[in-house]
């Protein structure tokens, strides 16, 4: 029988962080990653059933009970996890009460779910009721996007019409716009609970000087999300580099004709018709 270090789920994990962390989006133990795995893709390994630790969550996830996560560990370093998965990856799965996690696979050398697990888990809360085939919660440091945190006026209208002019397939890719948080303390039960209000409307949500959290299907379409957030900023920064002089742009009616030839409906409100 397999081991589970070979699946499909671990091979996936090592392979985006080690992408994300070659864009220099993950610094030192910046960023994580958590992505939910169902019953029986799990169980059918026979080294994920043994519980190697169990603690408390520090909030209620009853939503969640019963369910897998496989999660980087705080603390741990993206740059890393290629190479150990087994000591900078973990499987835990969310007690039937939601209160504790048990730790089923990896984090060998004791390791721990990422700080940021109350903005994980709360994001997967709010998603899985947009849409339950939802999986993955993606947290990483781009620098163009932080740094359109620092020169742009942080509405959600602002951003996501900035981020949708730098290139024309912004607006198929999210339609909703980027939601923004005020600037909060990282690792908190607080900016778990306002980026988890933030995802009921939007995939991505931009944490202002900080980072990014993005959610999806699958690791693929989570981390292209943030592919293309990040690449329409970094045209941004590219624009200020060649004088910031715009001549010409993506008009607003162009923006709905794009949404509209693919199927998109932007977020009411954010284009000027
Ligand atoms: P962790 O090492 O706990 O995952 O924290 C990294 C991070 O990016 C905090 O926002
Ligand atoms: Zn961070």
């Amino acid at each position: 029988m397999t081991k589970f270090i070979d699946s499909p789920y671990v091979t996936n994990m090592r392979e985006v962080t080690r992408e994300s962390y070659l864009r220099y989006w993950d610094e030192r133990n910046g960023g994580n990653v958590s992505y939910r795995l169902l019953p029986e893709e799990v169980e059918t390994y026979e080294d994920v059933m043994e519980v190697s630790a169990t603690y408390e969550l520090g909030f209620d996830a009853p939503a969640l009970a019963g369910y897998y996560y496989l999660v980087t560990g705080t603390g741990r370093y993206f740059r890393n996890v290629y190479a150990r998965p087994t000591l900078d990856l973990g499987l835990i799965k969310i007690s039937e009460d939601g209160q504790k996690y048990d730790v089923v696979w990896g984090f060998e050398d004791g390791g721990k779910p990422t700080s940021e697990f109350p903005s994980h888990l709360m994001s997967h809360i709010e998603r899985l009721k947009v849409n339950p085939d939802q999986r993955v919660v993606f947290h990483c440091h781009p620098t163009n996007l932080v740094a359109l945190s620092f020169t742009q006026e942080l509405s959600e209208r602002n951003l996501s019409r900035l981020l949708w002019k730098m290139q024309a397939e912004s607006i198929v890719v999210f339609p909703e716009g980027i939601g923004v948080i005020p600037y909060m303390t990282p690792g908190t039960n607080e900016i778990g609970e306002a980026t988890a209000a933030k995802m009921s409307e939007f995939q991505a949500v931009l944490w202002p000087h900080h980072g990014v959290f993005a959610a999806g299907t699958s690791l693929d379409e989570t981390y292209g999300l943030i592919e293309v957030l990040e690449k329409a900023a970094m045209i941004y920064s590219q624009i200020g580099a060649q004088g910031g002089n715009i001549k010409q742009e993506i008009t607003d009616q162009q923006l709905q004709e794009i949404a509209e030839y693919f199927g998109m409906t932007p977020h009411e409100g954010f284009l000027e018709l």
